[in-house]
């Protein structure tokens, strides 16, 4: 059975009340039984993690070495500067699909850069909370 893990950044866990014309109204908790749940129904099984600190998240990626089969990652505005997470995830040997609810590449310049990207097997972005579902299939496509 392969294990998945779903890893949100900062204020990813104030979905359902963060700018909902941008990120829609489901929050986390929404989000993640529904990725539980889509995970049950393909035989993974996933344990999900949000923190607003990026020694948490670094501490978490490394963590999922050789325990893990695959990463769903929502960076958040790491996404846009943080090498010490880019630098996590191309730490550990397990691949990381990375997600935005969002489309990055048409807001604003800032949030088109990704430092995490190429580190990455997949970029997701604009698909709503169905991007964490569309990176799992990816996920599983590839185990
Ligand atoms: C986000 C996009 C980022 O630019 C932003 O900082 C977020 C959420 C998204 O899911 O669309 O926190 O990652």
């Amino acid at each position: 059975m392969k294990r998945i893990l779903l890893l949100n950044g900062p204020n990813l866990n104030m979905l359902g009340v963060r700018e909902p014309g941008i990120y829609g109204h489901d929050t986390l908790d929404a989000i993640e039984e529904g990725f539980c749940a889509y995970a049950a129904s393909k035989g993974a099984t996933a344990e999900c993690f949000q923190s607003n600190h990026e020694g948490a998240l670094i501490d978490r990626l490394h963590a999922a070495h050789g325990c893990c089969d695959g990463i769903v990652y929502n960076p958040g505005a790491h996404t846009h500067y943080s090498y010490a997470l880019r630098d996590a995830v191309a730490s550990i040997d397990v691949p990381v699909v990375e997600v935005h609810l969002s489309d990055i590449s048409a807001r604003e310049e800032f949030r088109r850069i990704s430092v995490i990207e190429p580190a990455c097997i997949a970029q997701i972005s604009g698909r709503g909370r169905q991007g964490y579902l569309d990176a799992l299939d990816i996920l599983l496509e590839r185990a």
